[in-house]
């Protein structure tokens, strides 16, 4: 079946309401970049994303970076599903490799977060991959495969049809280096295999399957040629409207 393509940005924690707000406006400028048939999203800071609605380009959508499963409660510092879906936010980031090094994000608060996600009818892209030691010792299918189980255990499979996987080699973020273009297919077909046996067929080709780590205007092309990675999702090249405008043009 045909996926829709798809070019996210993840701005991390990046970005004032005013910077948010000159980025929309650039890109408003830019808006003929924007290719019918492909989705467009930024996963940006909660600060920023009530403006981002207003000012971006309806085809872009809003994302956030973050979410605690919860309905409500006291969870200081924290933001619950229903605080982000009442904003129109459509996607939510969960299992970034920084928030599972850096926070400690557990495989199962992934999949609790990927639940909480899809209960409060927004879209969970399911962040996973290998860092350089599992690389360089050959754990990286072992690795990936683990935390896509993990992530999506649970769901049923019209749940996991929706969902979208986010392939992010962590030794290639943030780094300028990427994985090769044929390196990151082969393991968006591992993933999109792991789903047909692990959930069924029709999952397993609907499930949209992204690349990180790195990329630019000048290497999204090789990416989105593969057959299993249907776009990208990209931190720093993001952050400048011309940029996502050059990536999204290009996807
Ligand atoms: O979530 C996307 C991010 O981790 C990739 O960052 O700067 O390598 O594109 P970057």
């Amino acid at each position: 079946m045909a996926r829709t393509p798809l070019l996210m940005g993840n701005w991390k924690m990046y970005k004032t309401v005013a910077e948010a707000r000159a980025f929309a406006e650039a890109l408003g400028q830019q808006s003929s970049a924007l290719r019918d048939g492909v989705e467009y999203a930024i996963c940006a800071p909660f600060t920023t994303l009530h403006v981002l609605r207003v000012m971006l380009p309806a085809q872009v959508k809003i994302g956030a970076q973050n979410v605690y499963p919860e309905k409500e409660g006291a969870y200081t510092g924290e933001i619950a599903p229903v605080m982000l879906a009442e904003f129109g936010t459509q996607y939510v980031l969960v299992g970034h490799s920084e928030r599972r090094t850096l926070f400690g994000e557990s495989d199962q608060m992934v999949n609790h977060k990927v639940r909480a996600i899809i209960e409060n009818n927004m879209v969970p892209v399911l962040c996973v991959g290998e860092n350089l030691s599992q690389k360089e010792s050959g754990q990286t299918q072992a690795i990936v495969s683990g935390q896509v189980v993990q992530g999506l255990a649970g769901l049923s499979a019209s749940d996991v049809a929706q969902v979208v996987i986010a392939y992010e080699p962590v030794w290639a973020i943030g780094s300028g280096k990427t994985a090769t273009a044929q390196d990151a297919e082969v393991v968006a077909k591992e993933i999109r295999n792991l789903v047909a046996e692990q959930i069924d067929a029709s999952a397993a080709s609907s499930v949209r399957i992204l690349y990180g780590g790195s990329v630019k205007p000048n290497n999204i092309a090789s990416f989105l040629q593969q057959p299993n990675i249907d776009g990208a999702l990209v931190g720093g090249a993001s952050l400048d409207a011309s940029s996502f405008a050059d990536m999204a043009s290009a996807i």
